[in-house]
């Protein structure tokens, strides 16, 4: 497995990831099926796995800490990335009437001490901002941040779905350095490809984590994009003898920016063979009749 070593950090992460978001909508959320999942996803040399206080209404971690407690050693073969600052109006929460993101202080500092009881961990290896907040005191969100590093509670930072004047408005406000940024990057979602994101990104030595690589699912549903795109990732698949689902990763996995994207399912079968995602080969003309039937229209 591919790794990439984070900016100004000792921390690396491996190419692909797995993400824990599902984990407790699956029918079997037993502590024997996570730890099934989790030995299943390293035995594919993915050691990342991505998670956020909110997953599963605020199971996912629990869940996930519960496997890591009955066996100490897991702990140490892994990287775990976490977020915060979606405060969901959930059941969870019953004195919350709308739902908000929280970047002060105070909430950050809490959320990632309750981040590390569920997991069941003392450190964190990368925490992410979930989402921009439109309140955000970047002066006062940014030390914190750095106070998280410096007091050895989590290894690196980064944000999830910022925009570049986002990202370099909170980098201007600490001292260490942001380290990624995960966006919605698949086979129909393409715009951080055209809008400039992922210059800007590469231009500011910022990893790019690509969340929903299926689309959650959606390349197999019944979209007209899907209709397109399918039939051309199945032409591959069948060429190089592998799945579909494995040469949408690989369209992500082809560009240049050493994108790392972060697989979803649930299901054990589908994490075996994840790997060989980073065998498949795309050149710049299949990726661009991908692109095309994506856009159902050719490039002007
Ligand atoms: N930062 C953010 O804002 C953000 C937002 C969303 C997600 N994420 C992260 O990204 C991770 C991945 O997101 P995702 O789960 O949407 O990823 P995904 O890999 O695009 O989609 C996974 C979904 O596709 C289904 N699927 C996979 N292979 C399939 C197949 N061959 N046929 C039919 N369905 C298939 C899975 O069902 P099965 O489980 O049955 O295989 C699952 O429901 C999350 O776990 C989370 O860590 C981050």
């Amino acid at each position: 497995m591919q790794r990439i070593t984070l900016p100004n950090s000792s921390v690396s992460l491996s190419r692909l990831i797995y993400g824990a978001w599902r984990l407790a909508d699956d029918s079997d959320t037993s502590i024997k099926n996570v730890r099934a999942k989790i030995d299943a996803v390293l035995a594919e040399g993915i050691t990342t796995i991505d998670h956020a206080d909110i997953y599963g209404n605020h199971e996912c971690e629990k869940l996930f800490g519960l496997a890591l407690a009955e066996n100490k050693s897991l702990r140490d073969q892994m990287e775990i990335v976490t977020k915060c600052d979606i405060c969901m109006n959930t059941d969870k929460f019953p004195e919350r009437n709308v739902g908000f993101y929280d970047t002060s202080p105070e909430y950050i500092e809490k959320s990632v001490t309750e981040s590390l009881r569920l997991l069941q961990t003392d450190v964190v290896d990368t925490l992410l901002l979930h989402r921009p907040d439109p309140f955000m005191d970047a002066e006062k969100t940014g030390r914190a941040l750095d106070v998280l590093i410096d007091s050895g509670k989590v290894k690196t930072i980064g944000v999830s779905n910022f925009k570049p004047e986002d990202w370099r408005w909170l980098q201007k406000n600490m001292h260490h350095k942001l380290v990624l940024n995960q966006i919605e990057m698949n086979v129909l979602a393409k715009e951080p490809f055209r809008n400039g994101d992922v210059s800007a990104l590469q231009n500011d030595d910022i990893k790019i984590m690509a969340w929903s690589p299926l689309a959650g699912g959606e390349i197999f549903g019944n979209s007209a994009a899907a209709q397109r795109v399918m039939p051309l990732l199945s032409r591959v698949a069948e060429a190089q003898n592998t799945r579909v689902d494995l040469v949408a990763i690989a369209w992500l996995l082809a560009h240049p920016a050493n994108i790392m994207p972060v697989a979803g399912t649930n299901n054990i079968s589908r994490i075996n063979g994840l790997s060989e995602a980073l065998n498949i080969k795309i050149d710049r003309h299949t990726w661009f009749e991908i692109w095309t039937a994506s856009d159902g229209h050719p490039v002007p």
